[in-house]
């Protein structure tokens, strides 16, 4: 489903080059839940960002489901991120102007894709089977941390995505709710057949998946 081959990272900072990412390789199969793991700072994130297609390798490919991104025009990447991944994040990056529902449903609004469903009717399903159907039209300030990464995990479903790339989503929470939203990845797994990547540096989140993908200074180490 994914696949990475020889992916470098740099990045210029006052006319210095600084390598995040050196010659990264890896698969990720189709219902595979897998953890990219390593210490702060080692080039997680900037990897998550290059699996989402939020943001390009300077070096090397990326095949979604045997496509070479590098083929596609911009507008075909945003498309496809739209569809293809749902994101999660650990500050939960809701619109506080937003009601909850509006917050769910709003990847509805930026595609051109013929949706087959309501998007409504989808969100407040989501909504529901995560427990926080009743905060639909509150705001995502009068609701806990634990209940907003709920929505945000409704909101990276809307699209039904093939992929959820969840980036130290339990980072802001504490271990117990923390605990629920892991269980939660693991139940869309295995229920729902979703493709999950967590991105972590705690190895307590890490152990959660069927597969570590470790990360020390922006390579693969074994
Ligand atoms: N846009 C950027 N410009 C310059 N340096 C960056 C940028 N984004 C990340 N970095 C640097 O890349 C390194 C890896 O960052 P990141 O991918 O966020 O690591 P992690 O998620 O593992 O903590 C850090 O040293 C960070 O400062
Ligand atoms: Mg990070």
């Amino acid at each position: 489903m994914i696949s990475l081959s020889k992916v470098s990272k740099t990045y210029e900072l006052e006319g210095e080059e600084l390598t995040v990412l050196k010659n990264v390789t890896f698969t990720i199969k189709r219902g595979e839940f897998v953890a990219i793991a390593g210490p702060s700072g080692s080039g997680k994130s900037t990897l998550m960002h290059i699996i989402g297609l939020l943001d390009k390798p300077s070096d090397g490919a990326v095949l979604i489901n045997n496509v070479d991104v590098s083929t596609l025009s911009d507008d075909d990447i945003s498309m496809m991120r739209n569809e293809f991944v749902g994101f999660v994040f650990q500050q939960f990056n809701l619109i506080n102007k937003l009601s909850i529902i509006e917050n769910v449903m709003l990847p509805t609004i930026y595609t051109r894709k013929i949706l087959d469903f309501e998007p409504r009717e989808r969100a407040m399903e989501l909504l529901t089977r995560f427990g926080i159907g009743e905060k639909a039209d509150t705001f995502p300030n009068k609701i806990s941390g634990g209940q907003q990464q709920r929505v945000a995990i409704a909101r990276a479903l809307i699209m039904k995505p093939e992929l959820i790339l969840a980036d130290e989503p339990t980072g802001n929470l504490d271990s117990k709710t923390g605990d629920t939203i892991l269980k939660l990845l693991e139940e869309l797994n295995k229920k729902d057949k979703i493709t999950i990547i967590v991105v972590t540096h705690e190895a307590d989140v890490a152990r959660r998946a069927n597969r570590k993908i470790k990360v020390v200074d922006g390579e693969i180490a074994q």
